[in-house]
């Protein structure tokens, strides 16, 4: 009996559990995956919009796709070097579908995570319209054109990237973001249809306004229940709703809900505590829709003295502006690489992004929503006004509204954003068009979503010249860069919200390092023979920066003391492609990175890991193969400490702390070769040590996959280390040996890097020379039951490597 008693109640837990995850409910909107099988060709291609068009020998591919990546550099592209000199102009896609006889009641759409850029789309030959915003995610209804059955359907996309230059940094060109396909009823949950908000939220209960617009496609009057239900993460039921509906032909009808949460979790920066709102939708009892919204509950505020806060707990605001592209994937949104980038910049302490300048891929935000980042989603670089020749200010009077509502009703669900920004350094900020402007601007905001701050990241700094600032609309006051006179902003922006939406835009090549360390120059003020830098590399001393910035340090010094600041975006958490600043071709991409672009951290990455997180951090550098009797700085960065001690082949050259408001420490050391040692010390007792060895010649290649096995996917990636060691297992600080990559089995190449910004080896190639010391290839999942091995080898075969990476079910 107790035996039986046991095993009841073990069923019915389980039954509970199943109806509480709601494991039965089976999906009835259906969101397929569109991104496979499409056919890609370059050029005008003269009737490719119609159905019957052949295009049997286009190039196959999956989405998404950037084929300015595939190109060659060259300084010849109209792109210039600033867009990354690699090629753009004109590119089709093509994809040949059928659709079941079953949907033929349904309403079908497409949705676009992004097209860079003026993108035109037909279905079966029928024009459904055009887009010119790259960075904008647009849908079309395919309903009333579809073919059903065997008869088969054609989407075209024409892009057309050809007017150069149209940006200050790499675009990338084509169909770069992800494509669905979302089929459901004809009464549903319309586009972007639902808008969380969390007006009252305190420890024991939060206030969920929820707001959602249901669409009727069909010719009937339809009388439905709409039911809201809230699950916390255990998928446990927290919250509830419902009402009963009616609502005629071809019309939409907003419900707004009050529901009260116990007891909520709240989402923050340590635990990203997400919940899920479900909306069904019933007919005569018959589930027709359902509808899943994410969300995270949590409050913040941004004050004029004590700058912002978390839920209560004041939060400085630790972040990074980013431009969307992935390196050597090019544009290419894949989640996989953002998750990557994301976690490097976790790892330094950073809490918070700015899609500089544009709004990003919703992959972006979901990541930030699960990894608990802040984000400043940013709109546009230019209005009315242009800074390059073909910009979007060409499409302002046109679609400035479109684009800006469309940003908004896609992303005010996500709780990592916290603000909106609908500019960066706007020219129509230094007259009177731009208080007009600005207006309008925070009207359609506020008219969407009243709920976050707005914020616009200038650079005038006189109050009376500034005439973003004079609309008096801002809630928060962005400045670009100035950190010297960030003090006096309380006094000449009085009761205003302050925060650094730009900073620094130090540069630095990864491994390159210049001495004395600790004179700064100002690119492109200094000389070129004062650097040596024949080979367009920078110091990556932080001693380096634009005129209008500043080091990593100098900024960083200041705002850290300053509590009216609400916190600070530096320029930039990543080397990006394009804007190759102070150089021009070869040089290709950027120096600003505190990351390289392969993703290896540049020294002034612990400096901020120091600083930003409680982790124990000892970094020392620069590498130990010098010259004989050469002076060498060497610098460390260190926290949780008292002192650093710095022994050379065993002999001490003293212990230092930092003083005042120091961030690293500094020896002059003539240099032997030999073992560098360094050891933090706190209350006497040993905190850390590391050690730098003088390395030989390169006789052995270290492989370090960033994670252990990836998913069949198709989209999975796994970027493996590349470093070059000598016989006794060293980094060899200076290599530059031609790497060869194979893969075999579950995997493919879709890139390789070495970081640095003059390199013009194809990303797309199967080799790549280590710069200094180091580079990294990307592999992704091709989507075969099979393990993947990477054999790896020297240009002259003799030196070899081989790692094997386990594929797993999706
Ligand atoms: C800023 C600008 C950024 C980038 C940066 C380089 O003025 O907002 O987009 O160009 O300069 O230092």
């Amino acid at each position: 009996m107790k035996e039986l008693l046991k095993r009841f109640s073990l069923l019915s837990a389980i039954f509970c559990l199943l109806v509480a995850c709601n494991f039965e409910e089976k999906d009835i909107r259906i969101v397929e995956d569109f991104n496979f099988d499409w056919r890609f060709k370059l050029g005008e291609n003269p009737g490719a919009s119609k159905l019957a068009f052949q295009d049997s020998d286009w190039q196959k591919l999956n989405l998404p796709h950037d084929w300015s990546i595939e190109g060659a550099f060259s300084e010849e592209h109209p792109t210039r070097p600033e867009g990354g000199a690699l090629p753009a102009g004109i590119g089709w896609y093509r994809k040949t579908f059928t659709i079941s006889e079953d949907w033929v009641d349904k309403s079908v759409s497409i949705e676009f995570g992004g097209v860079y850029r003026n993108s035109e789309v037909w279905i079966n030959g029928r024009y459904l319209g055009k887009r010119p915003n790259g960075y904008i995610s647009l849908a079309y209804d395919l309903t009333d054109h579809l073919n059903y059955g065997e008869q088969e359907n054609v989407i075209a996309v024409k892009v057309n990237n050809s007017e150069q230059p149209n940006s200050r940094w790499y675009t990338g060109s084509g169909i770069y973001r992800n494509v669905r396909l979302v089929a459901s009823e004809k009464l549903h949950v319309a586009h972007w249809g639902t808008y969380v908000k969390t007006p009252k939220v305190s420890e024991d209960k939060a206030l969920v306004s929820y707001e959602v617009t249901v669409q009727n496609n069909s010719r009937l009057i339809k009388k439905f229940k709409l039911e809201t239900k809230i699950y916390d993460a255990k998928g446990r039921e927290v919250g509830k709703a419902t009402t009963l509906e009616k609502l005629y032909p071809k019309k939409t009808l907003t419900k707004l809900s009050d529901i009260e949460i116990s007891n909520p979790k709240l989402w923050s920066l340590e635990d990203p505590y997400m919940y899920r709102i479900v909306t069904r939708i019933y007919e005569d009892s018959e589930l027709v829709d359902n509808y899943t919204t994410t969300t995270g509950i949590r409050y913040f505020n941004f004050d004029v003295e004590k700058g912002f806060s978390l839920n209560g707990k004041p939060t400085k605001i630790l972040g990074v502006c980013l431009h969307h592209d992935n390196g050597a994937l090019g544009a290419v949104a894949n989640k996989y690489a953002i998750e990557r980038k994301l976690n490097i910049l976790k790892e330094m302490g950073v809490n918070a992004i700015r899609t500089a300048h544009n709004p990003p891929s919703t992959e972006l935000l979901e990541l930030c929503d699960q990894m608990g980042f802040l984000v400043q989603d940013e709109a546009f670089d230019v209005w009315k006004k242009k800074k390059v020749a073909y910009d979007y200010s060409q499409d302002w009077d046109k679609w400035h509204k479109k684009d800006l509502e469309d940003l908004i009703k896609r992303d005010r669900n996500h709780p990592s954003v916290i603000m909106w920004s609908i500019g960066n350094e706007i020219r129509e900020q230094y007259d009177k068009s731009g208080t007009a402007i600005t207006k309008e601007l925070v009207d359609i905001v506020k008219g969407l979503d009243a709920n976050r701050p707005v914020t616009c990241a200038l650079n005038e700094i006189d109050p009376d010249k500034n005439f973003i600032y004079k609309s008096g609309q801002l809630d928060v006051l962005g400045f670009n860069y100035k950190h010297q006179v960030y003090q006096d902003f309380p006094e000449n922006f009085k009761g205003e919200k302050i925060i650094a939406s730009e900073s620094m835009s130090a540069l630095a090549t990864r491994g390159h390092y210049t001495m004395p360390s600790d004179s700064i120059h100002r690119w492109p003020e200094a000389n070129k023979e004062a650097f040596g830098n024949e080979d367009f590399t920078v110091s990556a001393f932080d001693q380096v920066s634009t005129p209008w910035g500043s080091t990593h340090e100098e900024t960083w010094k200041m705002i850290k003391k300053l509590d009216f600041v609400a916190g600070l975006f530096v320029w930039t958490g990543f080397d990006y492609l394009g804007e190759p600043t102070p150089y021009g071709y070869p040089a290709r991409s950027s120096y600003f990175g505190i990351v390289d672009l392969a993703g290896f951290p540049k020294d002034a990455y612990y400096m901020y890991q120091s600083e930003w997180t409680n982790k124990p951090v000892l970094h020392v550098f620069p590498h130990w193969n010098w010259e004989e009797g050469q002076e060498v700085d060497v610098w460390a960065y260190y926290n949780n400490a008292d002192e650093v001690e710095l022994f050379l082949n065993g002999e001490s050259l003293g212990a230092k702390s930092k003083q005042d408001d120091d961030l690293h420490l500094c020896w002059q050391v003539t240099f032997q070769p030999g073992t560098l040692k360094a050891v933090s010390r706190k209350n006497g007792k040993v905190v850390l040590e590391k050690e730098i060895h003088t390395a030989g010649e390169t006789s052995k290649i270290e492989l370090i996959p960033h994670k252990e096995s990836i998913k069949r996917d198709h989209y999975d990636l796994v970027y493996v280390t590349v470093n070059m060691l000598d016989a006794e297992g060293n980094f060899v600080p200076k290599a530059d040996n031609l790497i060869h990559f194979e893969v075999e089995g579950g995997g493919k190449i879709v890139g390789v890097d070495n970081g640095y910004q003059a390199n013009l080896t194809s990303f797309k190639a199967k080799e790549i020379k280590a710069f200094n010391g180091k580079c990294v290839v990307i592999i992704q999942s091709n989507g075969k039951d099979d393990d993947i091995k990477l054999n790896v080898s020297t240009d002259d075969g003799a030196i070899k490597a081989s790692l094997e990476i386990d594929t797993v079910k999706d």
